[in-house]
C-alpha cells in the first residue's frame, strides 16, 4: 500500500493540476471499456475522478487487470492528470475538466456482487439495506446527509462554546425514573436483582448541574426510550440537550434561535429571522387544530359555530349544545374534488376520533352547493365572506362535542391537505414557538391528572394561588419549537423550589413516599440553594432530517434501526449466552426461552 498511497482525492482535481503525476485511492463506480481504452469512475468520500486507461501504456497485465475490475473493487489508480478535449468536458461533474491517463492499477480489496446498487438505495428494500447499511451509507445521497450532520453537531459545539456554555458529558447508567416513555434497563451483575436504565434524557442530571453553579450547560447528548418507532421516533437518538441558570423563558427562547441561526447560515448557507414566530398553544389549537403546525401553509382552522346557530343542520347544533365546537377549513380551488376525495378526507378525520365531516363548494353568486349547504342557504353570503372563501372553493366542516376533537381532527384533514396539495416547499424552514402550553392533561382511563411534559416544569406565577383546586387550568412555563410541522424541541422553565415540586407531584397523583424513592435526590439537591433555571432539548436527528428535506430519522442516522426495533445488520437484539444470563442471575420465564428457540427454527 505505501508506494500506492494517494496523493490527491477523487473530488479536488481540476485544470490546473494538468501535468501532475497523481496516485487516487477509491472505489470502482462505474467501468467502461472502449477496446484497449478503460474509463473508470473512480469515487471516495470528496467526488468522482474520471480514470482513462490505455491498456497499451503500461505494464502487460494492466489489461487484464482492467478486464477484472467490478464496481465497488478497491483500488489505487497511479497516472498524470490531463485536461480533457473540450468537447468532452463534463460540467456536471466538479472533475469534470480532467482525467487522469493511469499507467498503474492495483487492487487494494475485490468485492463481491452487490446486494443492491449504490446510489439505487430508494429502490432497496429498507431491510436489505439496513443489513449492508456499510454499502448503503456509500451512496452520495447518505454521505451528503451525514456530512451535514457532522457540520451541524460542530456549528452546534462552536455556538454553545462561543455563548459560554461547558459541555459536559452526564450518565448513561442511571436511576430508573419515570419519564413518559418506557426505560430500557440494563441488569446489574454486582448486585442481582437491580437495574441501571439508559437515561430517556439527560433531564435530572442537568438540573443537578444547575444546582452544582454550572450556569449553562449543553450535551450532544443519547437517549433511549422504549416506544414504537415511527418516521420521526427511533429508541435511540440524539438531543442537543441544553439547560441555563439565573434565566426566564424568553432567554431560552432567544438564544435558541441564536444558535439555529448560526446552524443554518453555517450549513446551508440560509439566513432565518432572527426571531421565531410564536402561538400559544390555545392559538395553535384553534387555528391549525396542532400543537405542531406547518406554517409552511396557512389553511387557518375557522369557526363556524356562528352559523351553525343559525343553520338548520342538527349534527352541528348538538355539538354546541354540549358545549363543543363546529370548525371550518376552507380549500382554495378545490371546488372540483369528487365525493371520493372528499371522503378519502373524511376517513382521515376519523382516525382523528371525529364522527363525520361536513363539505359544501362555494360556486358563482355568492351560493353554497353540495353537501350540506341546503342548510345554510339563507347565510351563504355571509358565511362565504366570514370565512374568507371565493368561488371554487371546498368547505370542509367537522363540529363536535368535545372541542379537542374538532380542532385536532380537521387540523389533521388541513396536514394532509397541505402534503396532498404539494403546499409544503422542502426548501423553506418555517419555525415557530408554541408557548403557554397546560401543566396538566386528565387522564380519562385513569381518571387522574398528569404532568402534559415532565414534573419539573414551573408554573406560570400566575396560577400558584389556585393550581391546586384548579389543575386544568394551569399553564407552565413550557416551550415547543416546530419546524415545517415537526416538534423539533422541548423545554421548559423548572421547579427549583422543593415545596413547589412537592405540590406537582401531589396533583399529578404521585405517592409521597414514591416521590421520595424516584426523585429524592432531586428535591434533596433543591434545599441547597438551587438557582432557578431552565432549557431545552432539540433533537439533533429531527434538524437534519428536516434540513435535508426528508420525512424519516433514518436516514440521517448512520446504523439506525428498523421500525420493530431491531437492527438487521448484526441482528440486534440477539439471545445472549447462558453463562452470562448466569452472572446476572437472570433466569428466562419458560414461555419465553422456548418462544425464541421455535423463532430461531424457523
Ligand atoms: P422531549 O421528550 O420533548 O423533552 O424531547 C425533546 C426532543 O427530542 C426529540 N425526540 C426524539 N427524537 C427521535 N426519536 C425519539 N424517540 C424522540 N423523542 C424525542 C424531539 C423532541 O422535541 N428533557 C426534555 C427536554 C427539556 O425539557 O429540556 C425532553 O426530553 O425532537
Amino acid at each position: 500500500m505505501e508506494a500506492m498511497k494517494r496523493t490527491a482525492d477523487c473530488g479536488s482535481l481540476r485544470k490546473s493540476d494538468a501535468g501532475r503525476e497523481v496516485i487516487l485511492n477509491g472505489w470502482v463506480h462505474r467501468k467502461r471499456n472502449h477496446g484497449r481504452i478503460f474509463f473508470i469512475n473512480l469515487r471516495d468520500r470528496y467526488g468522482i475522478t474520471q480514470v482513462t486507461v490505455d491498456t497499451e501504456s503500461g505494464a502487460d497485465d494492466l489489461a487484464a487487470l482492467c478486464q477484472e475490475l467490478r464496481n465497488e473493487y478497491c483500488i489505487a489508480a497511479a497516472g498524470i492528470v490531463c485536461p480533457r478535449p473540450d468537447d468532452m468536458v463534463n460540467p456536471s461533474m466538479e472533475t469534470g475538466e480532467i482525467e487522469v491517463a493511469a499507467t498503474k492499477i492495483v487492487i487494494l480489496n475485490k468485492s463481491e456482487v452487490l446486494p443492491f446498487q449504490i446510489d439505487e438505495e430508494s429502490k432497496a428494500n429498507e431491510d436489505l439495506r439496513l443489513k449492508y447499511r456499510y454499502l448503503d451509507l456509500r451512496s452520495a445521497a447518505m454521505q451528503n446527509r451525514i456530512r451535514l450532520r457532522s457540520e451541524v453537531t460542530f456549528a452546534i459545539r462552536e455556538w454553545m462554546t462561543a455563548n459560554g456554555f461547558y459541555e459536559i458529558e452526564t450518565p448513561t447508567f442511571i436511576k430508573s425514573t419515570p419519564e413518559g416513555a418506557r426505560d430500557y434497563l440494563v441488569p446489574s451483575r454486582l448486585y442481582p436483582g437491580k437495574f441501571y436504565a439508559l437515561p430517556q434524557s439527560p433531564q435530572l442530571y442537568k438540573q443537578l448541574l444547575m444546582a452544582s453553579g454550572f450556569d449553562k450547560y449543553f450535551q450532544i447528548a443519547r437517549c433511549y426510550r422504549d416506544e414504537d418507532a415511527r418516521g420521526d421516533r427511533q429508541p435511540e437518538f440524539t438531543q442537543i440537550d441544553i439547560e441555563m441558570s439565573f434565566v426566564g423563558r424568553d432567554d431560552v427562547l432567544s438564544m435558541t434561535e441564536g444558535m439555529m441561526h448560526h446552524v443554518f447560515k453555517k450549513t446551508l448557507n440560509t439566513e432565518l429571522p432572527e426571531h421565531f414566530r410564536r402561538l400559544t398553544w390555545e392559538e395553535a389549537m384553534e387555528n391549525y387544530g396542532s400543537d405542531k403546525p406547518d406554517l409552511r401553509f396557512e389553511m387557518p382552522l375557522k369557526d363556524f359555530s356562528p352559523f351553525a346557530e343559525a343553520g338548520g343542520f342538527q349534527a352541528f347544533k348538538d355539538a354546541l349544545l354540549q358545549d363543543g365546537a363546529v370548525k371550518a377549513l376552507v380549500v382554495k380551488g378545490r371546488a372540483d374534488y369528487s365525493r371520493k376525495q372528499i371522503e378519502e378526507l373524511e376517513a382521515h378525520a376519523k382516525i382523528y376520533k371525529a364522527k363525520g365531516m361536513a363539505w359544501m363548494k362555494v360556486v358563482a353568486n355568492s351560493a353554497l352547493e353540495g353537501g350540506v349547504a341546503k342548510f345554510f342557504a339563507d347565510n351563504a353570503a355571509q358565511i362565504i365572506s366570514d370565512l374568507g372563501a371565493a368561488e371554487g372553493d371546498l368547505i370542509l366542516v367537522v363540529a363536535d362535542a368535545k372541542r379537542r376533537i374538532a380542532n385536532t381532527a380537521l387540523g389533521a384533514v388541513r396536514s394532509k391537505l397541505g402534503k396532498d396539495l404539494n403546499l409544503c416547499d422542502p426548501a423553506r424552514f418555517e419555525f415557530v414557538w408554541i408557548i403557554d402550553f397546560p401543566m396538566f392533561e386528565y387522564n380519562e382511563d385513569e381518571q387522574k391528572w398528569e404532568a402534559a411534559h415532565h414534573l419539573f416544569t414551573w408554573p406560570q406565577e400566575k396560577y400558584h394561588a389556585t393550581m391546586e383546586r384548579d389543575p386544568g387550568s394551569v399553564k407552565g412555563d413550557l416551550y415547543d419549537l416546530v419546524l415545517n410541522g415537526y416538534e423539533l424541541a422541548s423545554g421548559s422553565i423548572r421547579i427549583h423550589d422543593p415545596e413547589m415540586q412537592k405540590k406537582v407531584f401531589q396533583i399529578a397523583g404521585i405517592d409521597p413516599a414514591d416521590a421520595e424513592k424516584k426523585f429524592g435526590f432531586l428535591t434533596e439537591a433543591f434545599k441547597y440553594g438551587a438557582p432557578p433555571h431552565g432549557g431545552i432539548a432539540p433533537g439533533l436527528d429531527r434538524l437534519v432530517m428536516i434540513m435535508s428535506g426528508l420525512s424519516s430519522i433514518k436516514d440521517v442516522i448512520a446504523f439506525p434501526k428498523n421500525s420493530f426495533a431491531v437492527s438487521p445488520m448484526d441482528d440486534c437484539p440477539s439471545e445472549v449466552d447462558q453463562k452470562q444470563l448466569d452472572e446476572l442471575r437472570i433466569t428466562m420465564a419458560r414461555e419465553t426461552s422456548l418462544q425464541n428457540r421455535q423463532e430461531q427454527e424457523k
